[in-house]
């Protein structure tokens, strides 16, 4: 788990290297032709955008964001993202929010138009529900879980993220889990379940059981959005949610 994927992270890479060289292109730099020659550098570590950047600074600035040891560092490189094209709507990057050391996770989608414009997840209509989940169901504080999305910027309209834009940002989301090292890991709705447990199976099927990200005892259950729109279905979300405190508790050996 601490190891970044492979896959994943060659993934975001290569969507970094696609927006970098479109950028090349419509600042009228041509990309390199064979034989050019092509100087060496030492890698180095860039704070600032990428745009203007160089190859060897997207590099390092992935490399930067994986090898963070804790949530500011990842923050800080993940600096003004430009990573996926959902980087040109958004008001603020949506990281996350709550205690680094959480024993308890929540994971949603991805931020709305509350959360946009003000820079923290489920801060809307569904994140009072889900903050009533918490302090009210659970009973704890809000601060004392840690909140976050799998894409860190608003979809527009809502939309459900794309692939590339899982791609570009889901590096970040694992090395969240991995700074924070929840014992527990809430999904939020079908998209953000089906994107830890890499599944198609129905969010309706998933939730209510235990599975496992990565060694972490993930309880899926319905997004706080659906059950505005279905609250019949709040009774479902309470046998998983008692679930989770049973397992908090210590009482589900
Ligand atoms: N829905 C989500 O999935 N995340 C948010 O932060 C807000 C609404």
């Amino acid at each position: 788990m601490s190891e970044p994927n492979d896959a994943d992270e060659l993934a975001a890479l290569t969507t970094s290297l696609k927006r970098h060289l479109q950028r090349r292109q419509r600042a009228g730099i041509g990309f390199l032709a064979k034989g050019d020659p092509v100087e060496t550098k030492p890698v180095s570590v860039v704070k600032e955008n990428l745009l203007g950047g160089t190859v060897d600074d997207m590099f390092a600035d992935t490399a930067a964001s994986m090898a963070a040891n804790s949530l500011d560092e990842l923050r800080a490189a993940i600096g003004d993202c430009q990573r996926c094209k959902l980087c040109s709507g958004r008001t603020h990057i949506v990281f996350g929010v709550g205690n680094p050391r959480a024993r308890l996770m929540f994971v949603g989608e991805g931020p709305g138009q509350d959360e946009d414009l003000q820079g923290e997840p489920f801060v809307g209509r569904a994140g009072q529900l889900l903050t009533d989940i918490i302090t009210k169901g659970i009973g704890i504080k809000r601060e004392d879980v840690y909140i976050c999305n799998v894409v860190k910027c608003r979809p527009p309209e809502n939309r459900n993220p794309e692939p590339d834009e899982v791609a570009a940002c889901e590096p970040f989301l694992k090395k969240q889990i991995d700074l924070v090292r929840p014992e527990i890991i809430v999904g939020l709705g079908k998209f953000a379940v089906q994107t830890l447990l890499k599944s198609n199976v129905a969010i309706s099927k998933l939730r209510g059981n235990w599975h496992s990200y990565h060694g972490i005892k993930l309880m899926p259950t319905f997004h706080p959005a659906y059950l505005l729109r279905s609250p019949a279905d709040k009774k479902l979300v309470w046998e998983d949610i008692k679930k989770v405190i049973k397992e908090l508790q210590g009482e589900n050996t």
